[in-house]
């Protein structure tokens, strides 16, 4: 297909959706932002007081959502993307797998944090497989990061995709956590193999 024939059909996929539409008129950045909602409303995730980072974070309607759920909150958002400003939230432009963005993580907040949330998604290439296995390992060291950084009774959530990375990712998810969930939220599209798996208790 021509590719300004793929471009007209993603802009009219996304005047039809309802997801996009309710997002601008609540002011979000993204019709990401539900598939937050709905993970907060289904395991109760955000509350007053905590401390969160949000890995991959651009445009930042995941980081606008928690900043209005969290009251005394600690909110950092990183991508390698800039972001716009977010009130009460703190920004990093960088790749989050690099250690000095790591590093720079960890002094902001000195103490560990009570969540950490990630929707990193690898850039596409067409190839699903390849895809599948970059962001499988954008989770993956998501989750290492949580071994150092994550307090023993903190929640991470992640994008996931279903496909060649998915045994991995849950295989080093049972060694790092107590409790695992995989949810596919309604406002994931239901053609994409997009999934978010919910991660408790560290081991
Ligand atoms: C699906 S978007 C996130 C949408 C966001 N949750 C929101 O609500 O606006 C995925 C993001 O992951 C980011 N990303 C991918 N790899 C990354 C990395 N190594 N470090 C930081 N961000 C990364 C991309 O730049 C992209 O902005």
């Amino acid at each position: 297909m021509p590719k300004n024939k793929i471009s007209k059909n993603w802009i009219n996929k996304q005047r039809r959706d309802l997801y996009v539409r309710m997002s601008k008129k609540e002011g979000y950045r993204s019709r990401a932002v539900f598939k937050l909602k709905e993970i907060d409303e289904k395991y109760k995730i955000l509350k007053n007081g905590i401390s969160l980072i949000d890995l991959g974070a651009a445009p930042g309607s995941w980081s606008q959502y928690a900043a209005k759920k969290i009251k005394n909150g600690k909110i950092l958002s990183i991508d390698t993307q800039h972001i716009e400003k977010i009130e009460n939230t703190f920004q990093i432009m960088g790749d989050f797998t690099d250690t000095n963005y790591q590093n720079k993580i960890k002094n902001y907040f000195k103490n560990k944090v009570d969540v950490i949330l990630s929707d990193m998604a690898a850039n596409t290439t067409g190839n699903k497989y390849v895809d599948s296995i970059s962001t499988g390992e954008l989770c993956i060291s998501a989750m290492e990061f949580s071994k150092e950084i994550l307090n023993s009774k903190g929640i991470f959530v992640s994008k996931i995709f279903m496909g060649a990375s998915f045994n991995d990712v849950v295989k080093e998810a049972k060694n790092t956590f107590k409790e695992i969930k995989i949810y596919k939220p309604q406002a994931s599209r239901k053609e994409s193999k997009e999934n978010f798996i919910i991660c408790k208790n560290i081991l």
